[in-house]
């Protein structure tokens, strides 16, 4: 299937290069697109001299940093007019390993609508993550589950692949999730549409270059977007209930 690699990049000179290098060397028939964000580092200009010497590598330069949210969905408008069939989420900085981007497509080739790289499943593990992380990480994940009842072990990972269809679903209405709780609405409009998601296991592995992009406000946006999402699905679910009460 025709598949795209998304990289969305903010300040990552250090990383693109050898990472985009190790997707077309992992999985060869597969197009990479690098989403940057007028990075001032000059991260758009080295992606486009990647792009000016391979055709399977493609660069969106955008003005300003408008969030992971943003850039991803840039980068499916971009994907789904040209026609990809698959469209895969992965970062920059060397945490998700290009090598096992093969667990994720072949799930897809047996069916599933979206397969998310999972670190919280039985073989998936981080590598080199300080403990402050892992607490955030877990802990957002058991609030996404007991707030939106998701049946997932790792909804806010940020590598994932998607079946075109069901991804131009997905999409359908207004995303407005601008951080990485991006990821957590994408998960849910999966799961509330009946789609086929998956998990598999991933080695993350924490970046030794530049510098991670998650703040305050970046959490802040998760947890009260989550919040919100929790209550109106249970209001969703006692309006349903009553009706049939009262029928
Ligand atoms: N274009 C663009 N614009 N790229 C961005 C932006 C933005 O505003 N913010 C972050 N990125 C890019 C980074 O350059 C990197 O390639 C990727 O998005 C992930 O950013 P990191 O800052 O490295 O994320 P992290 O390691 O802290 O978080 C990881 O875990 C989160 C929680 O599980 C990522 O995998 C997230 O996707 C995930 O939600
Ligand atoms: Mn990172």
């Amino acid at each position: 299937m025709k598949t795209l690699v998304i990289v969305p990049t903010y300040n990552e000179a250090d990383n693109v290069v050898p990472l985009v290098g190790r997707v077309r060397k992992a999985t060869p028939d597969v197009d990479v697109l690098v989403v940057d964000d007028g990075s001032p580092d000059g991260t758009g200009r080295l992606a486009g001299g990647l792009a000016a010497t391979d055709p399977q590598v493609h660069v969106l330069h955008r003005t300003a940093k408008n969030g992971l949210g943003a850039a991803y969905l840039a980068g499916f408008a971009w994907g789904l007019e040209r026609g990809y069939e698959v469209l895969v989420e992965m970062d920059a900085d060397g945490s998700h390993q290009p090598e096992q981007l093969s667990r994720l497509l072949e799930e897809i080739d047996a069916g599933a609508d979206l397969v998310l790289g999972s670190r919280w499943v039985p073989e998936g593990e981080v590598v080199n993550w300080p403990r402050s992380r892992e607490v955030l990480s877990r802990g957002g994940n058991l609030y996404t589950r007991m707030a939106l009842g998701l049946p997932l072990k790792d909804a806010t990972g940020g590598y994932r692949a998607f079946r075109a269809d069901a991804l131009r679903a997905i999409l359908d209405g207004h995303v407005a999730s601008q951080g990485y709780c991006f990821q957590v609405d994408l998960a849910r409009r999966a799961v509330r549409r009946g789609f086929d998601v998956r998990e598999v296991p991933i080695t993350f592995v924490e970046r030794v270059a530049g510098e991670s992009k998650m703040d305050g406000a970046i959490v802040r946006e998760a947890l009260w977007r989550i919040t919100v999402w929790g209550v109106h699905d249970r209001a969703d679910w006692l309006r349903r209930v009553r009706s049939k009460a009262g029928q």
